[in-house]
């Protein structure tokens, strides 16, 4: 008896619950698209379904809804005209077991009292990190020569992926702790693969999130991965408390939880969850950058040449402060972001309250998803978007067009914005100056660079693997 009673009390939860559902969606009055999505590569789905309903569309990720925004119009309407309905972040299970109770940053909902703490640590630290990231640079590259030519001045094939992503690694250690690692350090290799791997825990668009799929694989990458990774960030937090003056943007982080001056950072389990978000921002938004600005120079020796003419035209001194100087590197490096963004569906949002987007209402807790690819690849605003052309981000006089009045948003906008845009402009604008002053890269005759773009990668535009001919400029 006791157990009828119970599936029925169950029945009946369900089925309000299912009520409560169909009302919801009633309420999400945009066009609404019912087919299936395929968890690999949605930007492309994504951006085909827009031909089909439209910039504003409303698809169902299992029992979450979400809209789907390919069209900078109707991402500025959401990011900006309703920034504040839009600067929550959706619920996600695979999130919530990464971070196991953590204060998070990245995925932390709007009203965390943390969130605005952590993004104006990270915002006055960029501020005073810009002198110091010349030396950081200087010294990676230096680095980085040595590895590579071992003293000889020939040229070399290379495949910079391995010592990319190590010297991204130590980019992302020295500004996150103020030292970094020599690159044959296995430690730094450690690095790397805790980077790597938190990369692939952090996408979201897995169907762990939205399907009653098991979770126990993922439980166990994540138990592995913060058991190695929380040793490393454990380790280099005692060195810097061992140092006389605390470096690094933890150096921050650390006078405040000791000083107990805000009491909401609990345990350094909440600093490591900051930093982890911000060594993987640095390197990633390093790494990748630097592996495409390769593979498109190497394919295009005429913008190389015009960078090289342009670096060599500048004073050494202008050459630190490159950005107004520098319009075409500045341009090359904006279309490197517009053509394999990062984030090709940059990070999800949710409503914190009905909100009304390309004439369509939507209901509260909606899952708001901006398709950057889209935007990026919007013909009605990019001529031959397919065509890797720096040249479209300068005006008939060579300078550069202002970014609001394009269909470009690499770091998004609004509240909720990139907080380390600032800090990834300043590295990538001073780390191409010194790479090109330095180094030319050329496609190998016997080697080619294989056809890269939109292939293979599930969530972005992939690089496969290539190798490029280096030599060096000056010694
Ligand atoms: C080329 C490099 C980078 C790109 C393209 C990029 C892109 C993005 C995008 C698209 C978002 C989502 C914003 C939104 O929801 O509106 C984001 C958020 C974020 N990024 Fe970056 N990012 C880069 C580098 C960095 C760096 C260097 C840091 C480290 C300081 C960083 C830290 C963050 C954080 C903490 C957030 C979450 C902010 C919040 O939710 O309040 N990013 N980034």
């Amino acid at each position: 008896m006791a157990i009828i009673l119970i599936a029925c009390i169950i029945c009946f939860g369900v089925f309000i619950l299912g009520l409560l559902k169909i009302r919801d969606r009633k309420k999400n009055n945009g066009t609404r698209c019912w087919q299936h999505i395929s968890p690999s590569k949605p930007f492309l789905t994504f951006f085909e379904w827009a031909k089909v309903y439209g910039d504003v569309y409303t698809i169902q990720l299992g029992s979450h809804q979400a809209i789907v925004l390919n069209s900078i119009e109707a991402a500025k309407e959401a990011l900006l005209t309703n920034d504040k309905a839009v600067s929550g972040r959706p619920y996600l299970k695979t999130l919530d077991m990464l971070h196991q109770g953590e204060k998070k940053f990245v995925f932390a909902s709007h009203c965390d009292s943390m969130l605005k703490f952590f993004r104006k640590t990270v915002l006055c630290d960029a501020r005073k990190r810009c002198a110091q990231l010349d030396e950081l640079i200087e010294q990676q590259l230096a680095a980085f020569k040595d590895n590579l030519f071992l003293g000889s001045d020939e040229a070399v094939d290379v495949d910079l992926r391995s010592v990319g992503h190590r010297m991204a690694t130590n980019f992302a250690h020295g500004i996150a702790f103020g030292t970094t690692f020599d690159l044959n350090d296995p430690c730094l290799q450690q690095w790397e693969v805790a980077l790597d791997e938190y990369r692939d825990l952090m996408h979201w668009f897995r169907e762990e999130n939205f399907f009653p799929v098991s979770t126990e694989q993922f439980a166990a990458r994540v138990a592995s991965f913060r058991e190695t990774s929380k040793g490393l960030y454990k380790n280099s937090i005692e060195q810097v408390k061992q140092m006389p003056k605390a470096e690094g943007l933890v150096g921050g982080l650390l006078d405040i939880f000791d000083g107990e001056k805000n009491s909401d950072v609990e345990n350094i389990d909440d600093v490591i969850s900051v930093l982890r978000d911000v060594m993987f921002g640095v390197s990633d938004g390093s790494y990748q950058p630097l592996l495409w600005m390769a593979m498109y120079l190497a394919k295009n020796p005429d913008i190389q040449r015009r960078i090289h003419a342009e670096i060599d035209a500048s004073s050494a001194e202008s050459a630190t402060c490159q950005r107004v100087v520098m319009p075409y590197l500045e341009a090359t490096i904006r279309e490197v972001l517009r053509h394999s963004e990062l984030t090709t569906l940059g990070i999800p949002r949710r409503l914190e309250q009905d909100a009304t987007i390309g004439n369509n209402n939507f209901t509260k807790d909606t899952i708001v998803i901006v398709n950057v690819f889209a935007l990026h690849r919007d013909p009605r605003h990019w001529d031959a978007p397919e065509v890797f052309n720096p040249s479209r981000f300068l005006d008939d006089a060579g300078k550069l067009r202002s970014l609001s009045e394009l269909s470009y948003l690499p770091f998004s906008t609004g509240q909720r914005s990139c907080v380390g845009q600032q800090m990834a402009r300043n590295l990538l604008s001073k780390l191409f100056v010194k790479f090109y002053q330095r180094f030319e890269v050329n496609e190998i005759e016997s080697d080619p660079i294989p056809c890269t773009v939109n292939a293979g990668g599930a969530f972005n535009p992939e690089l496969k693997a290539f190798k490029v001919r280096l030599s060096q400029r000056i010694s």
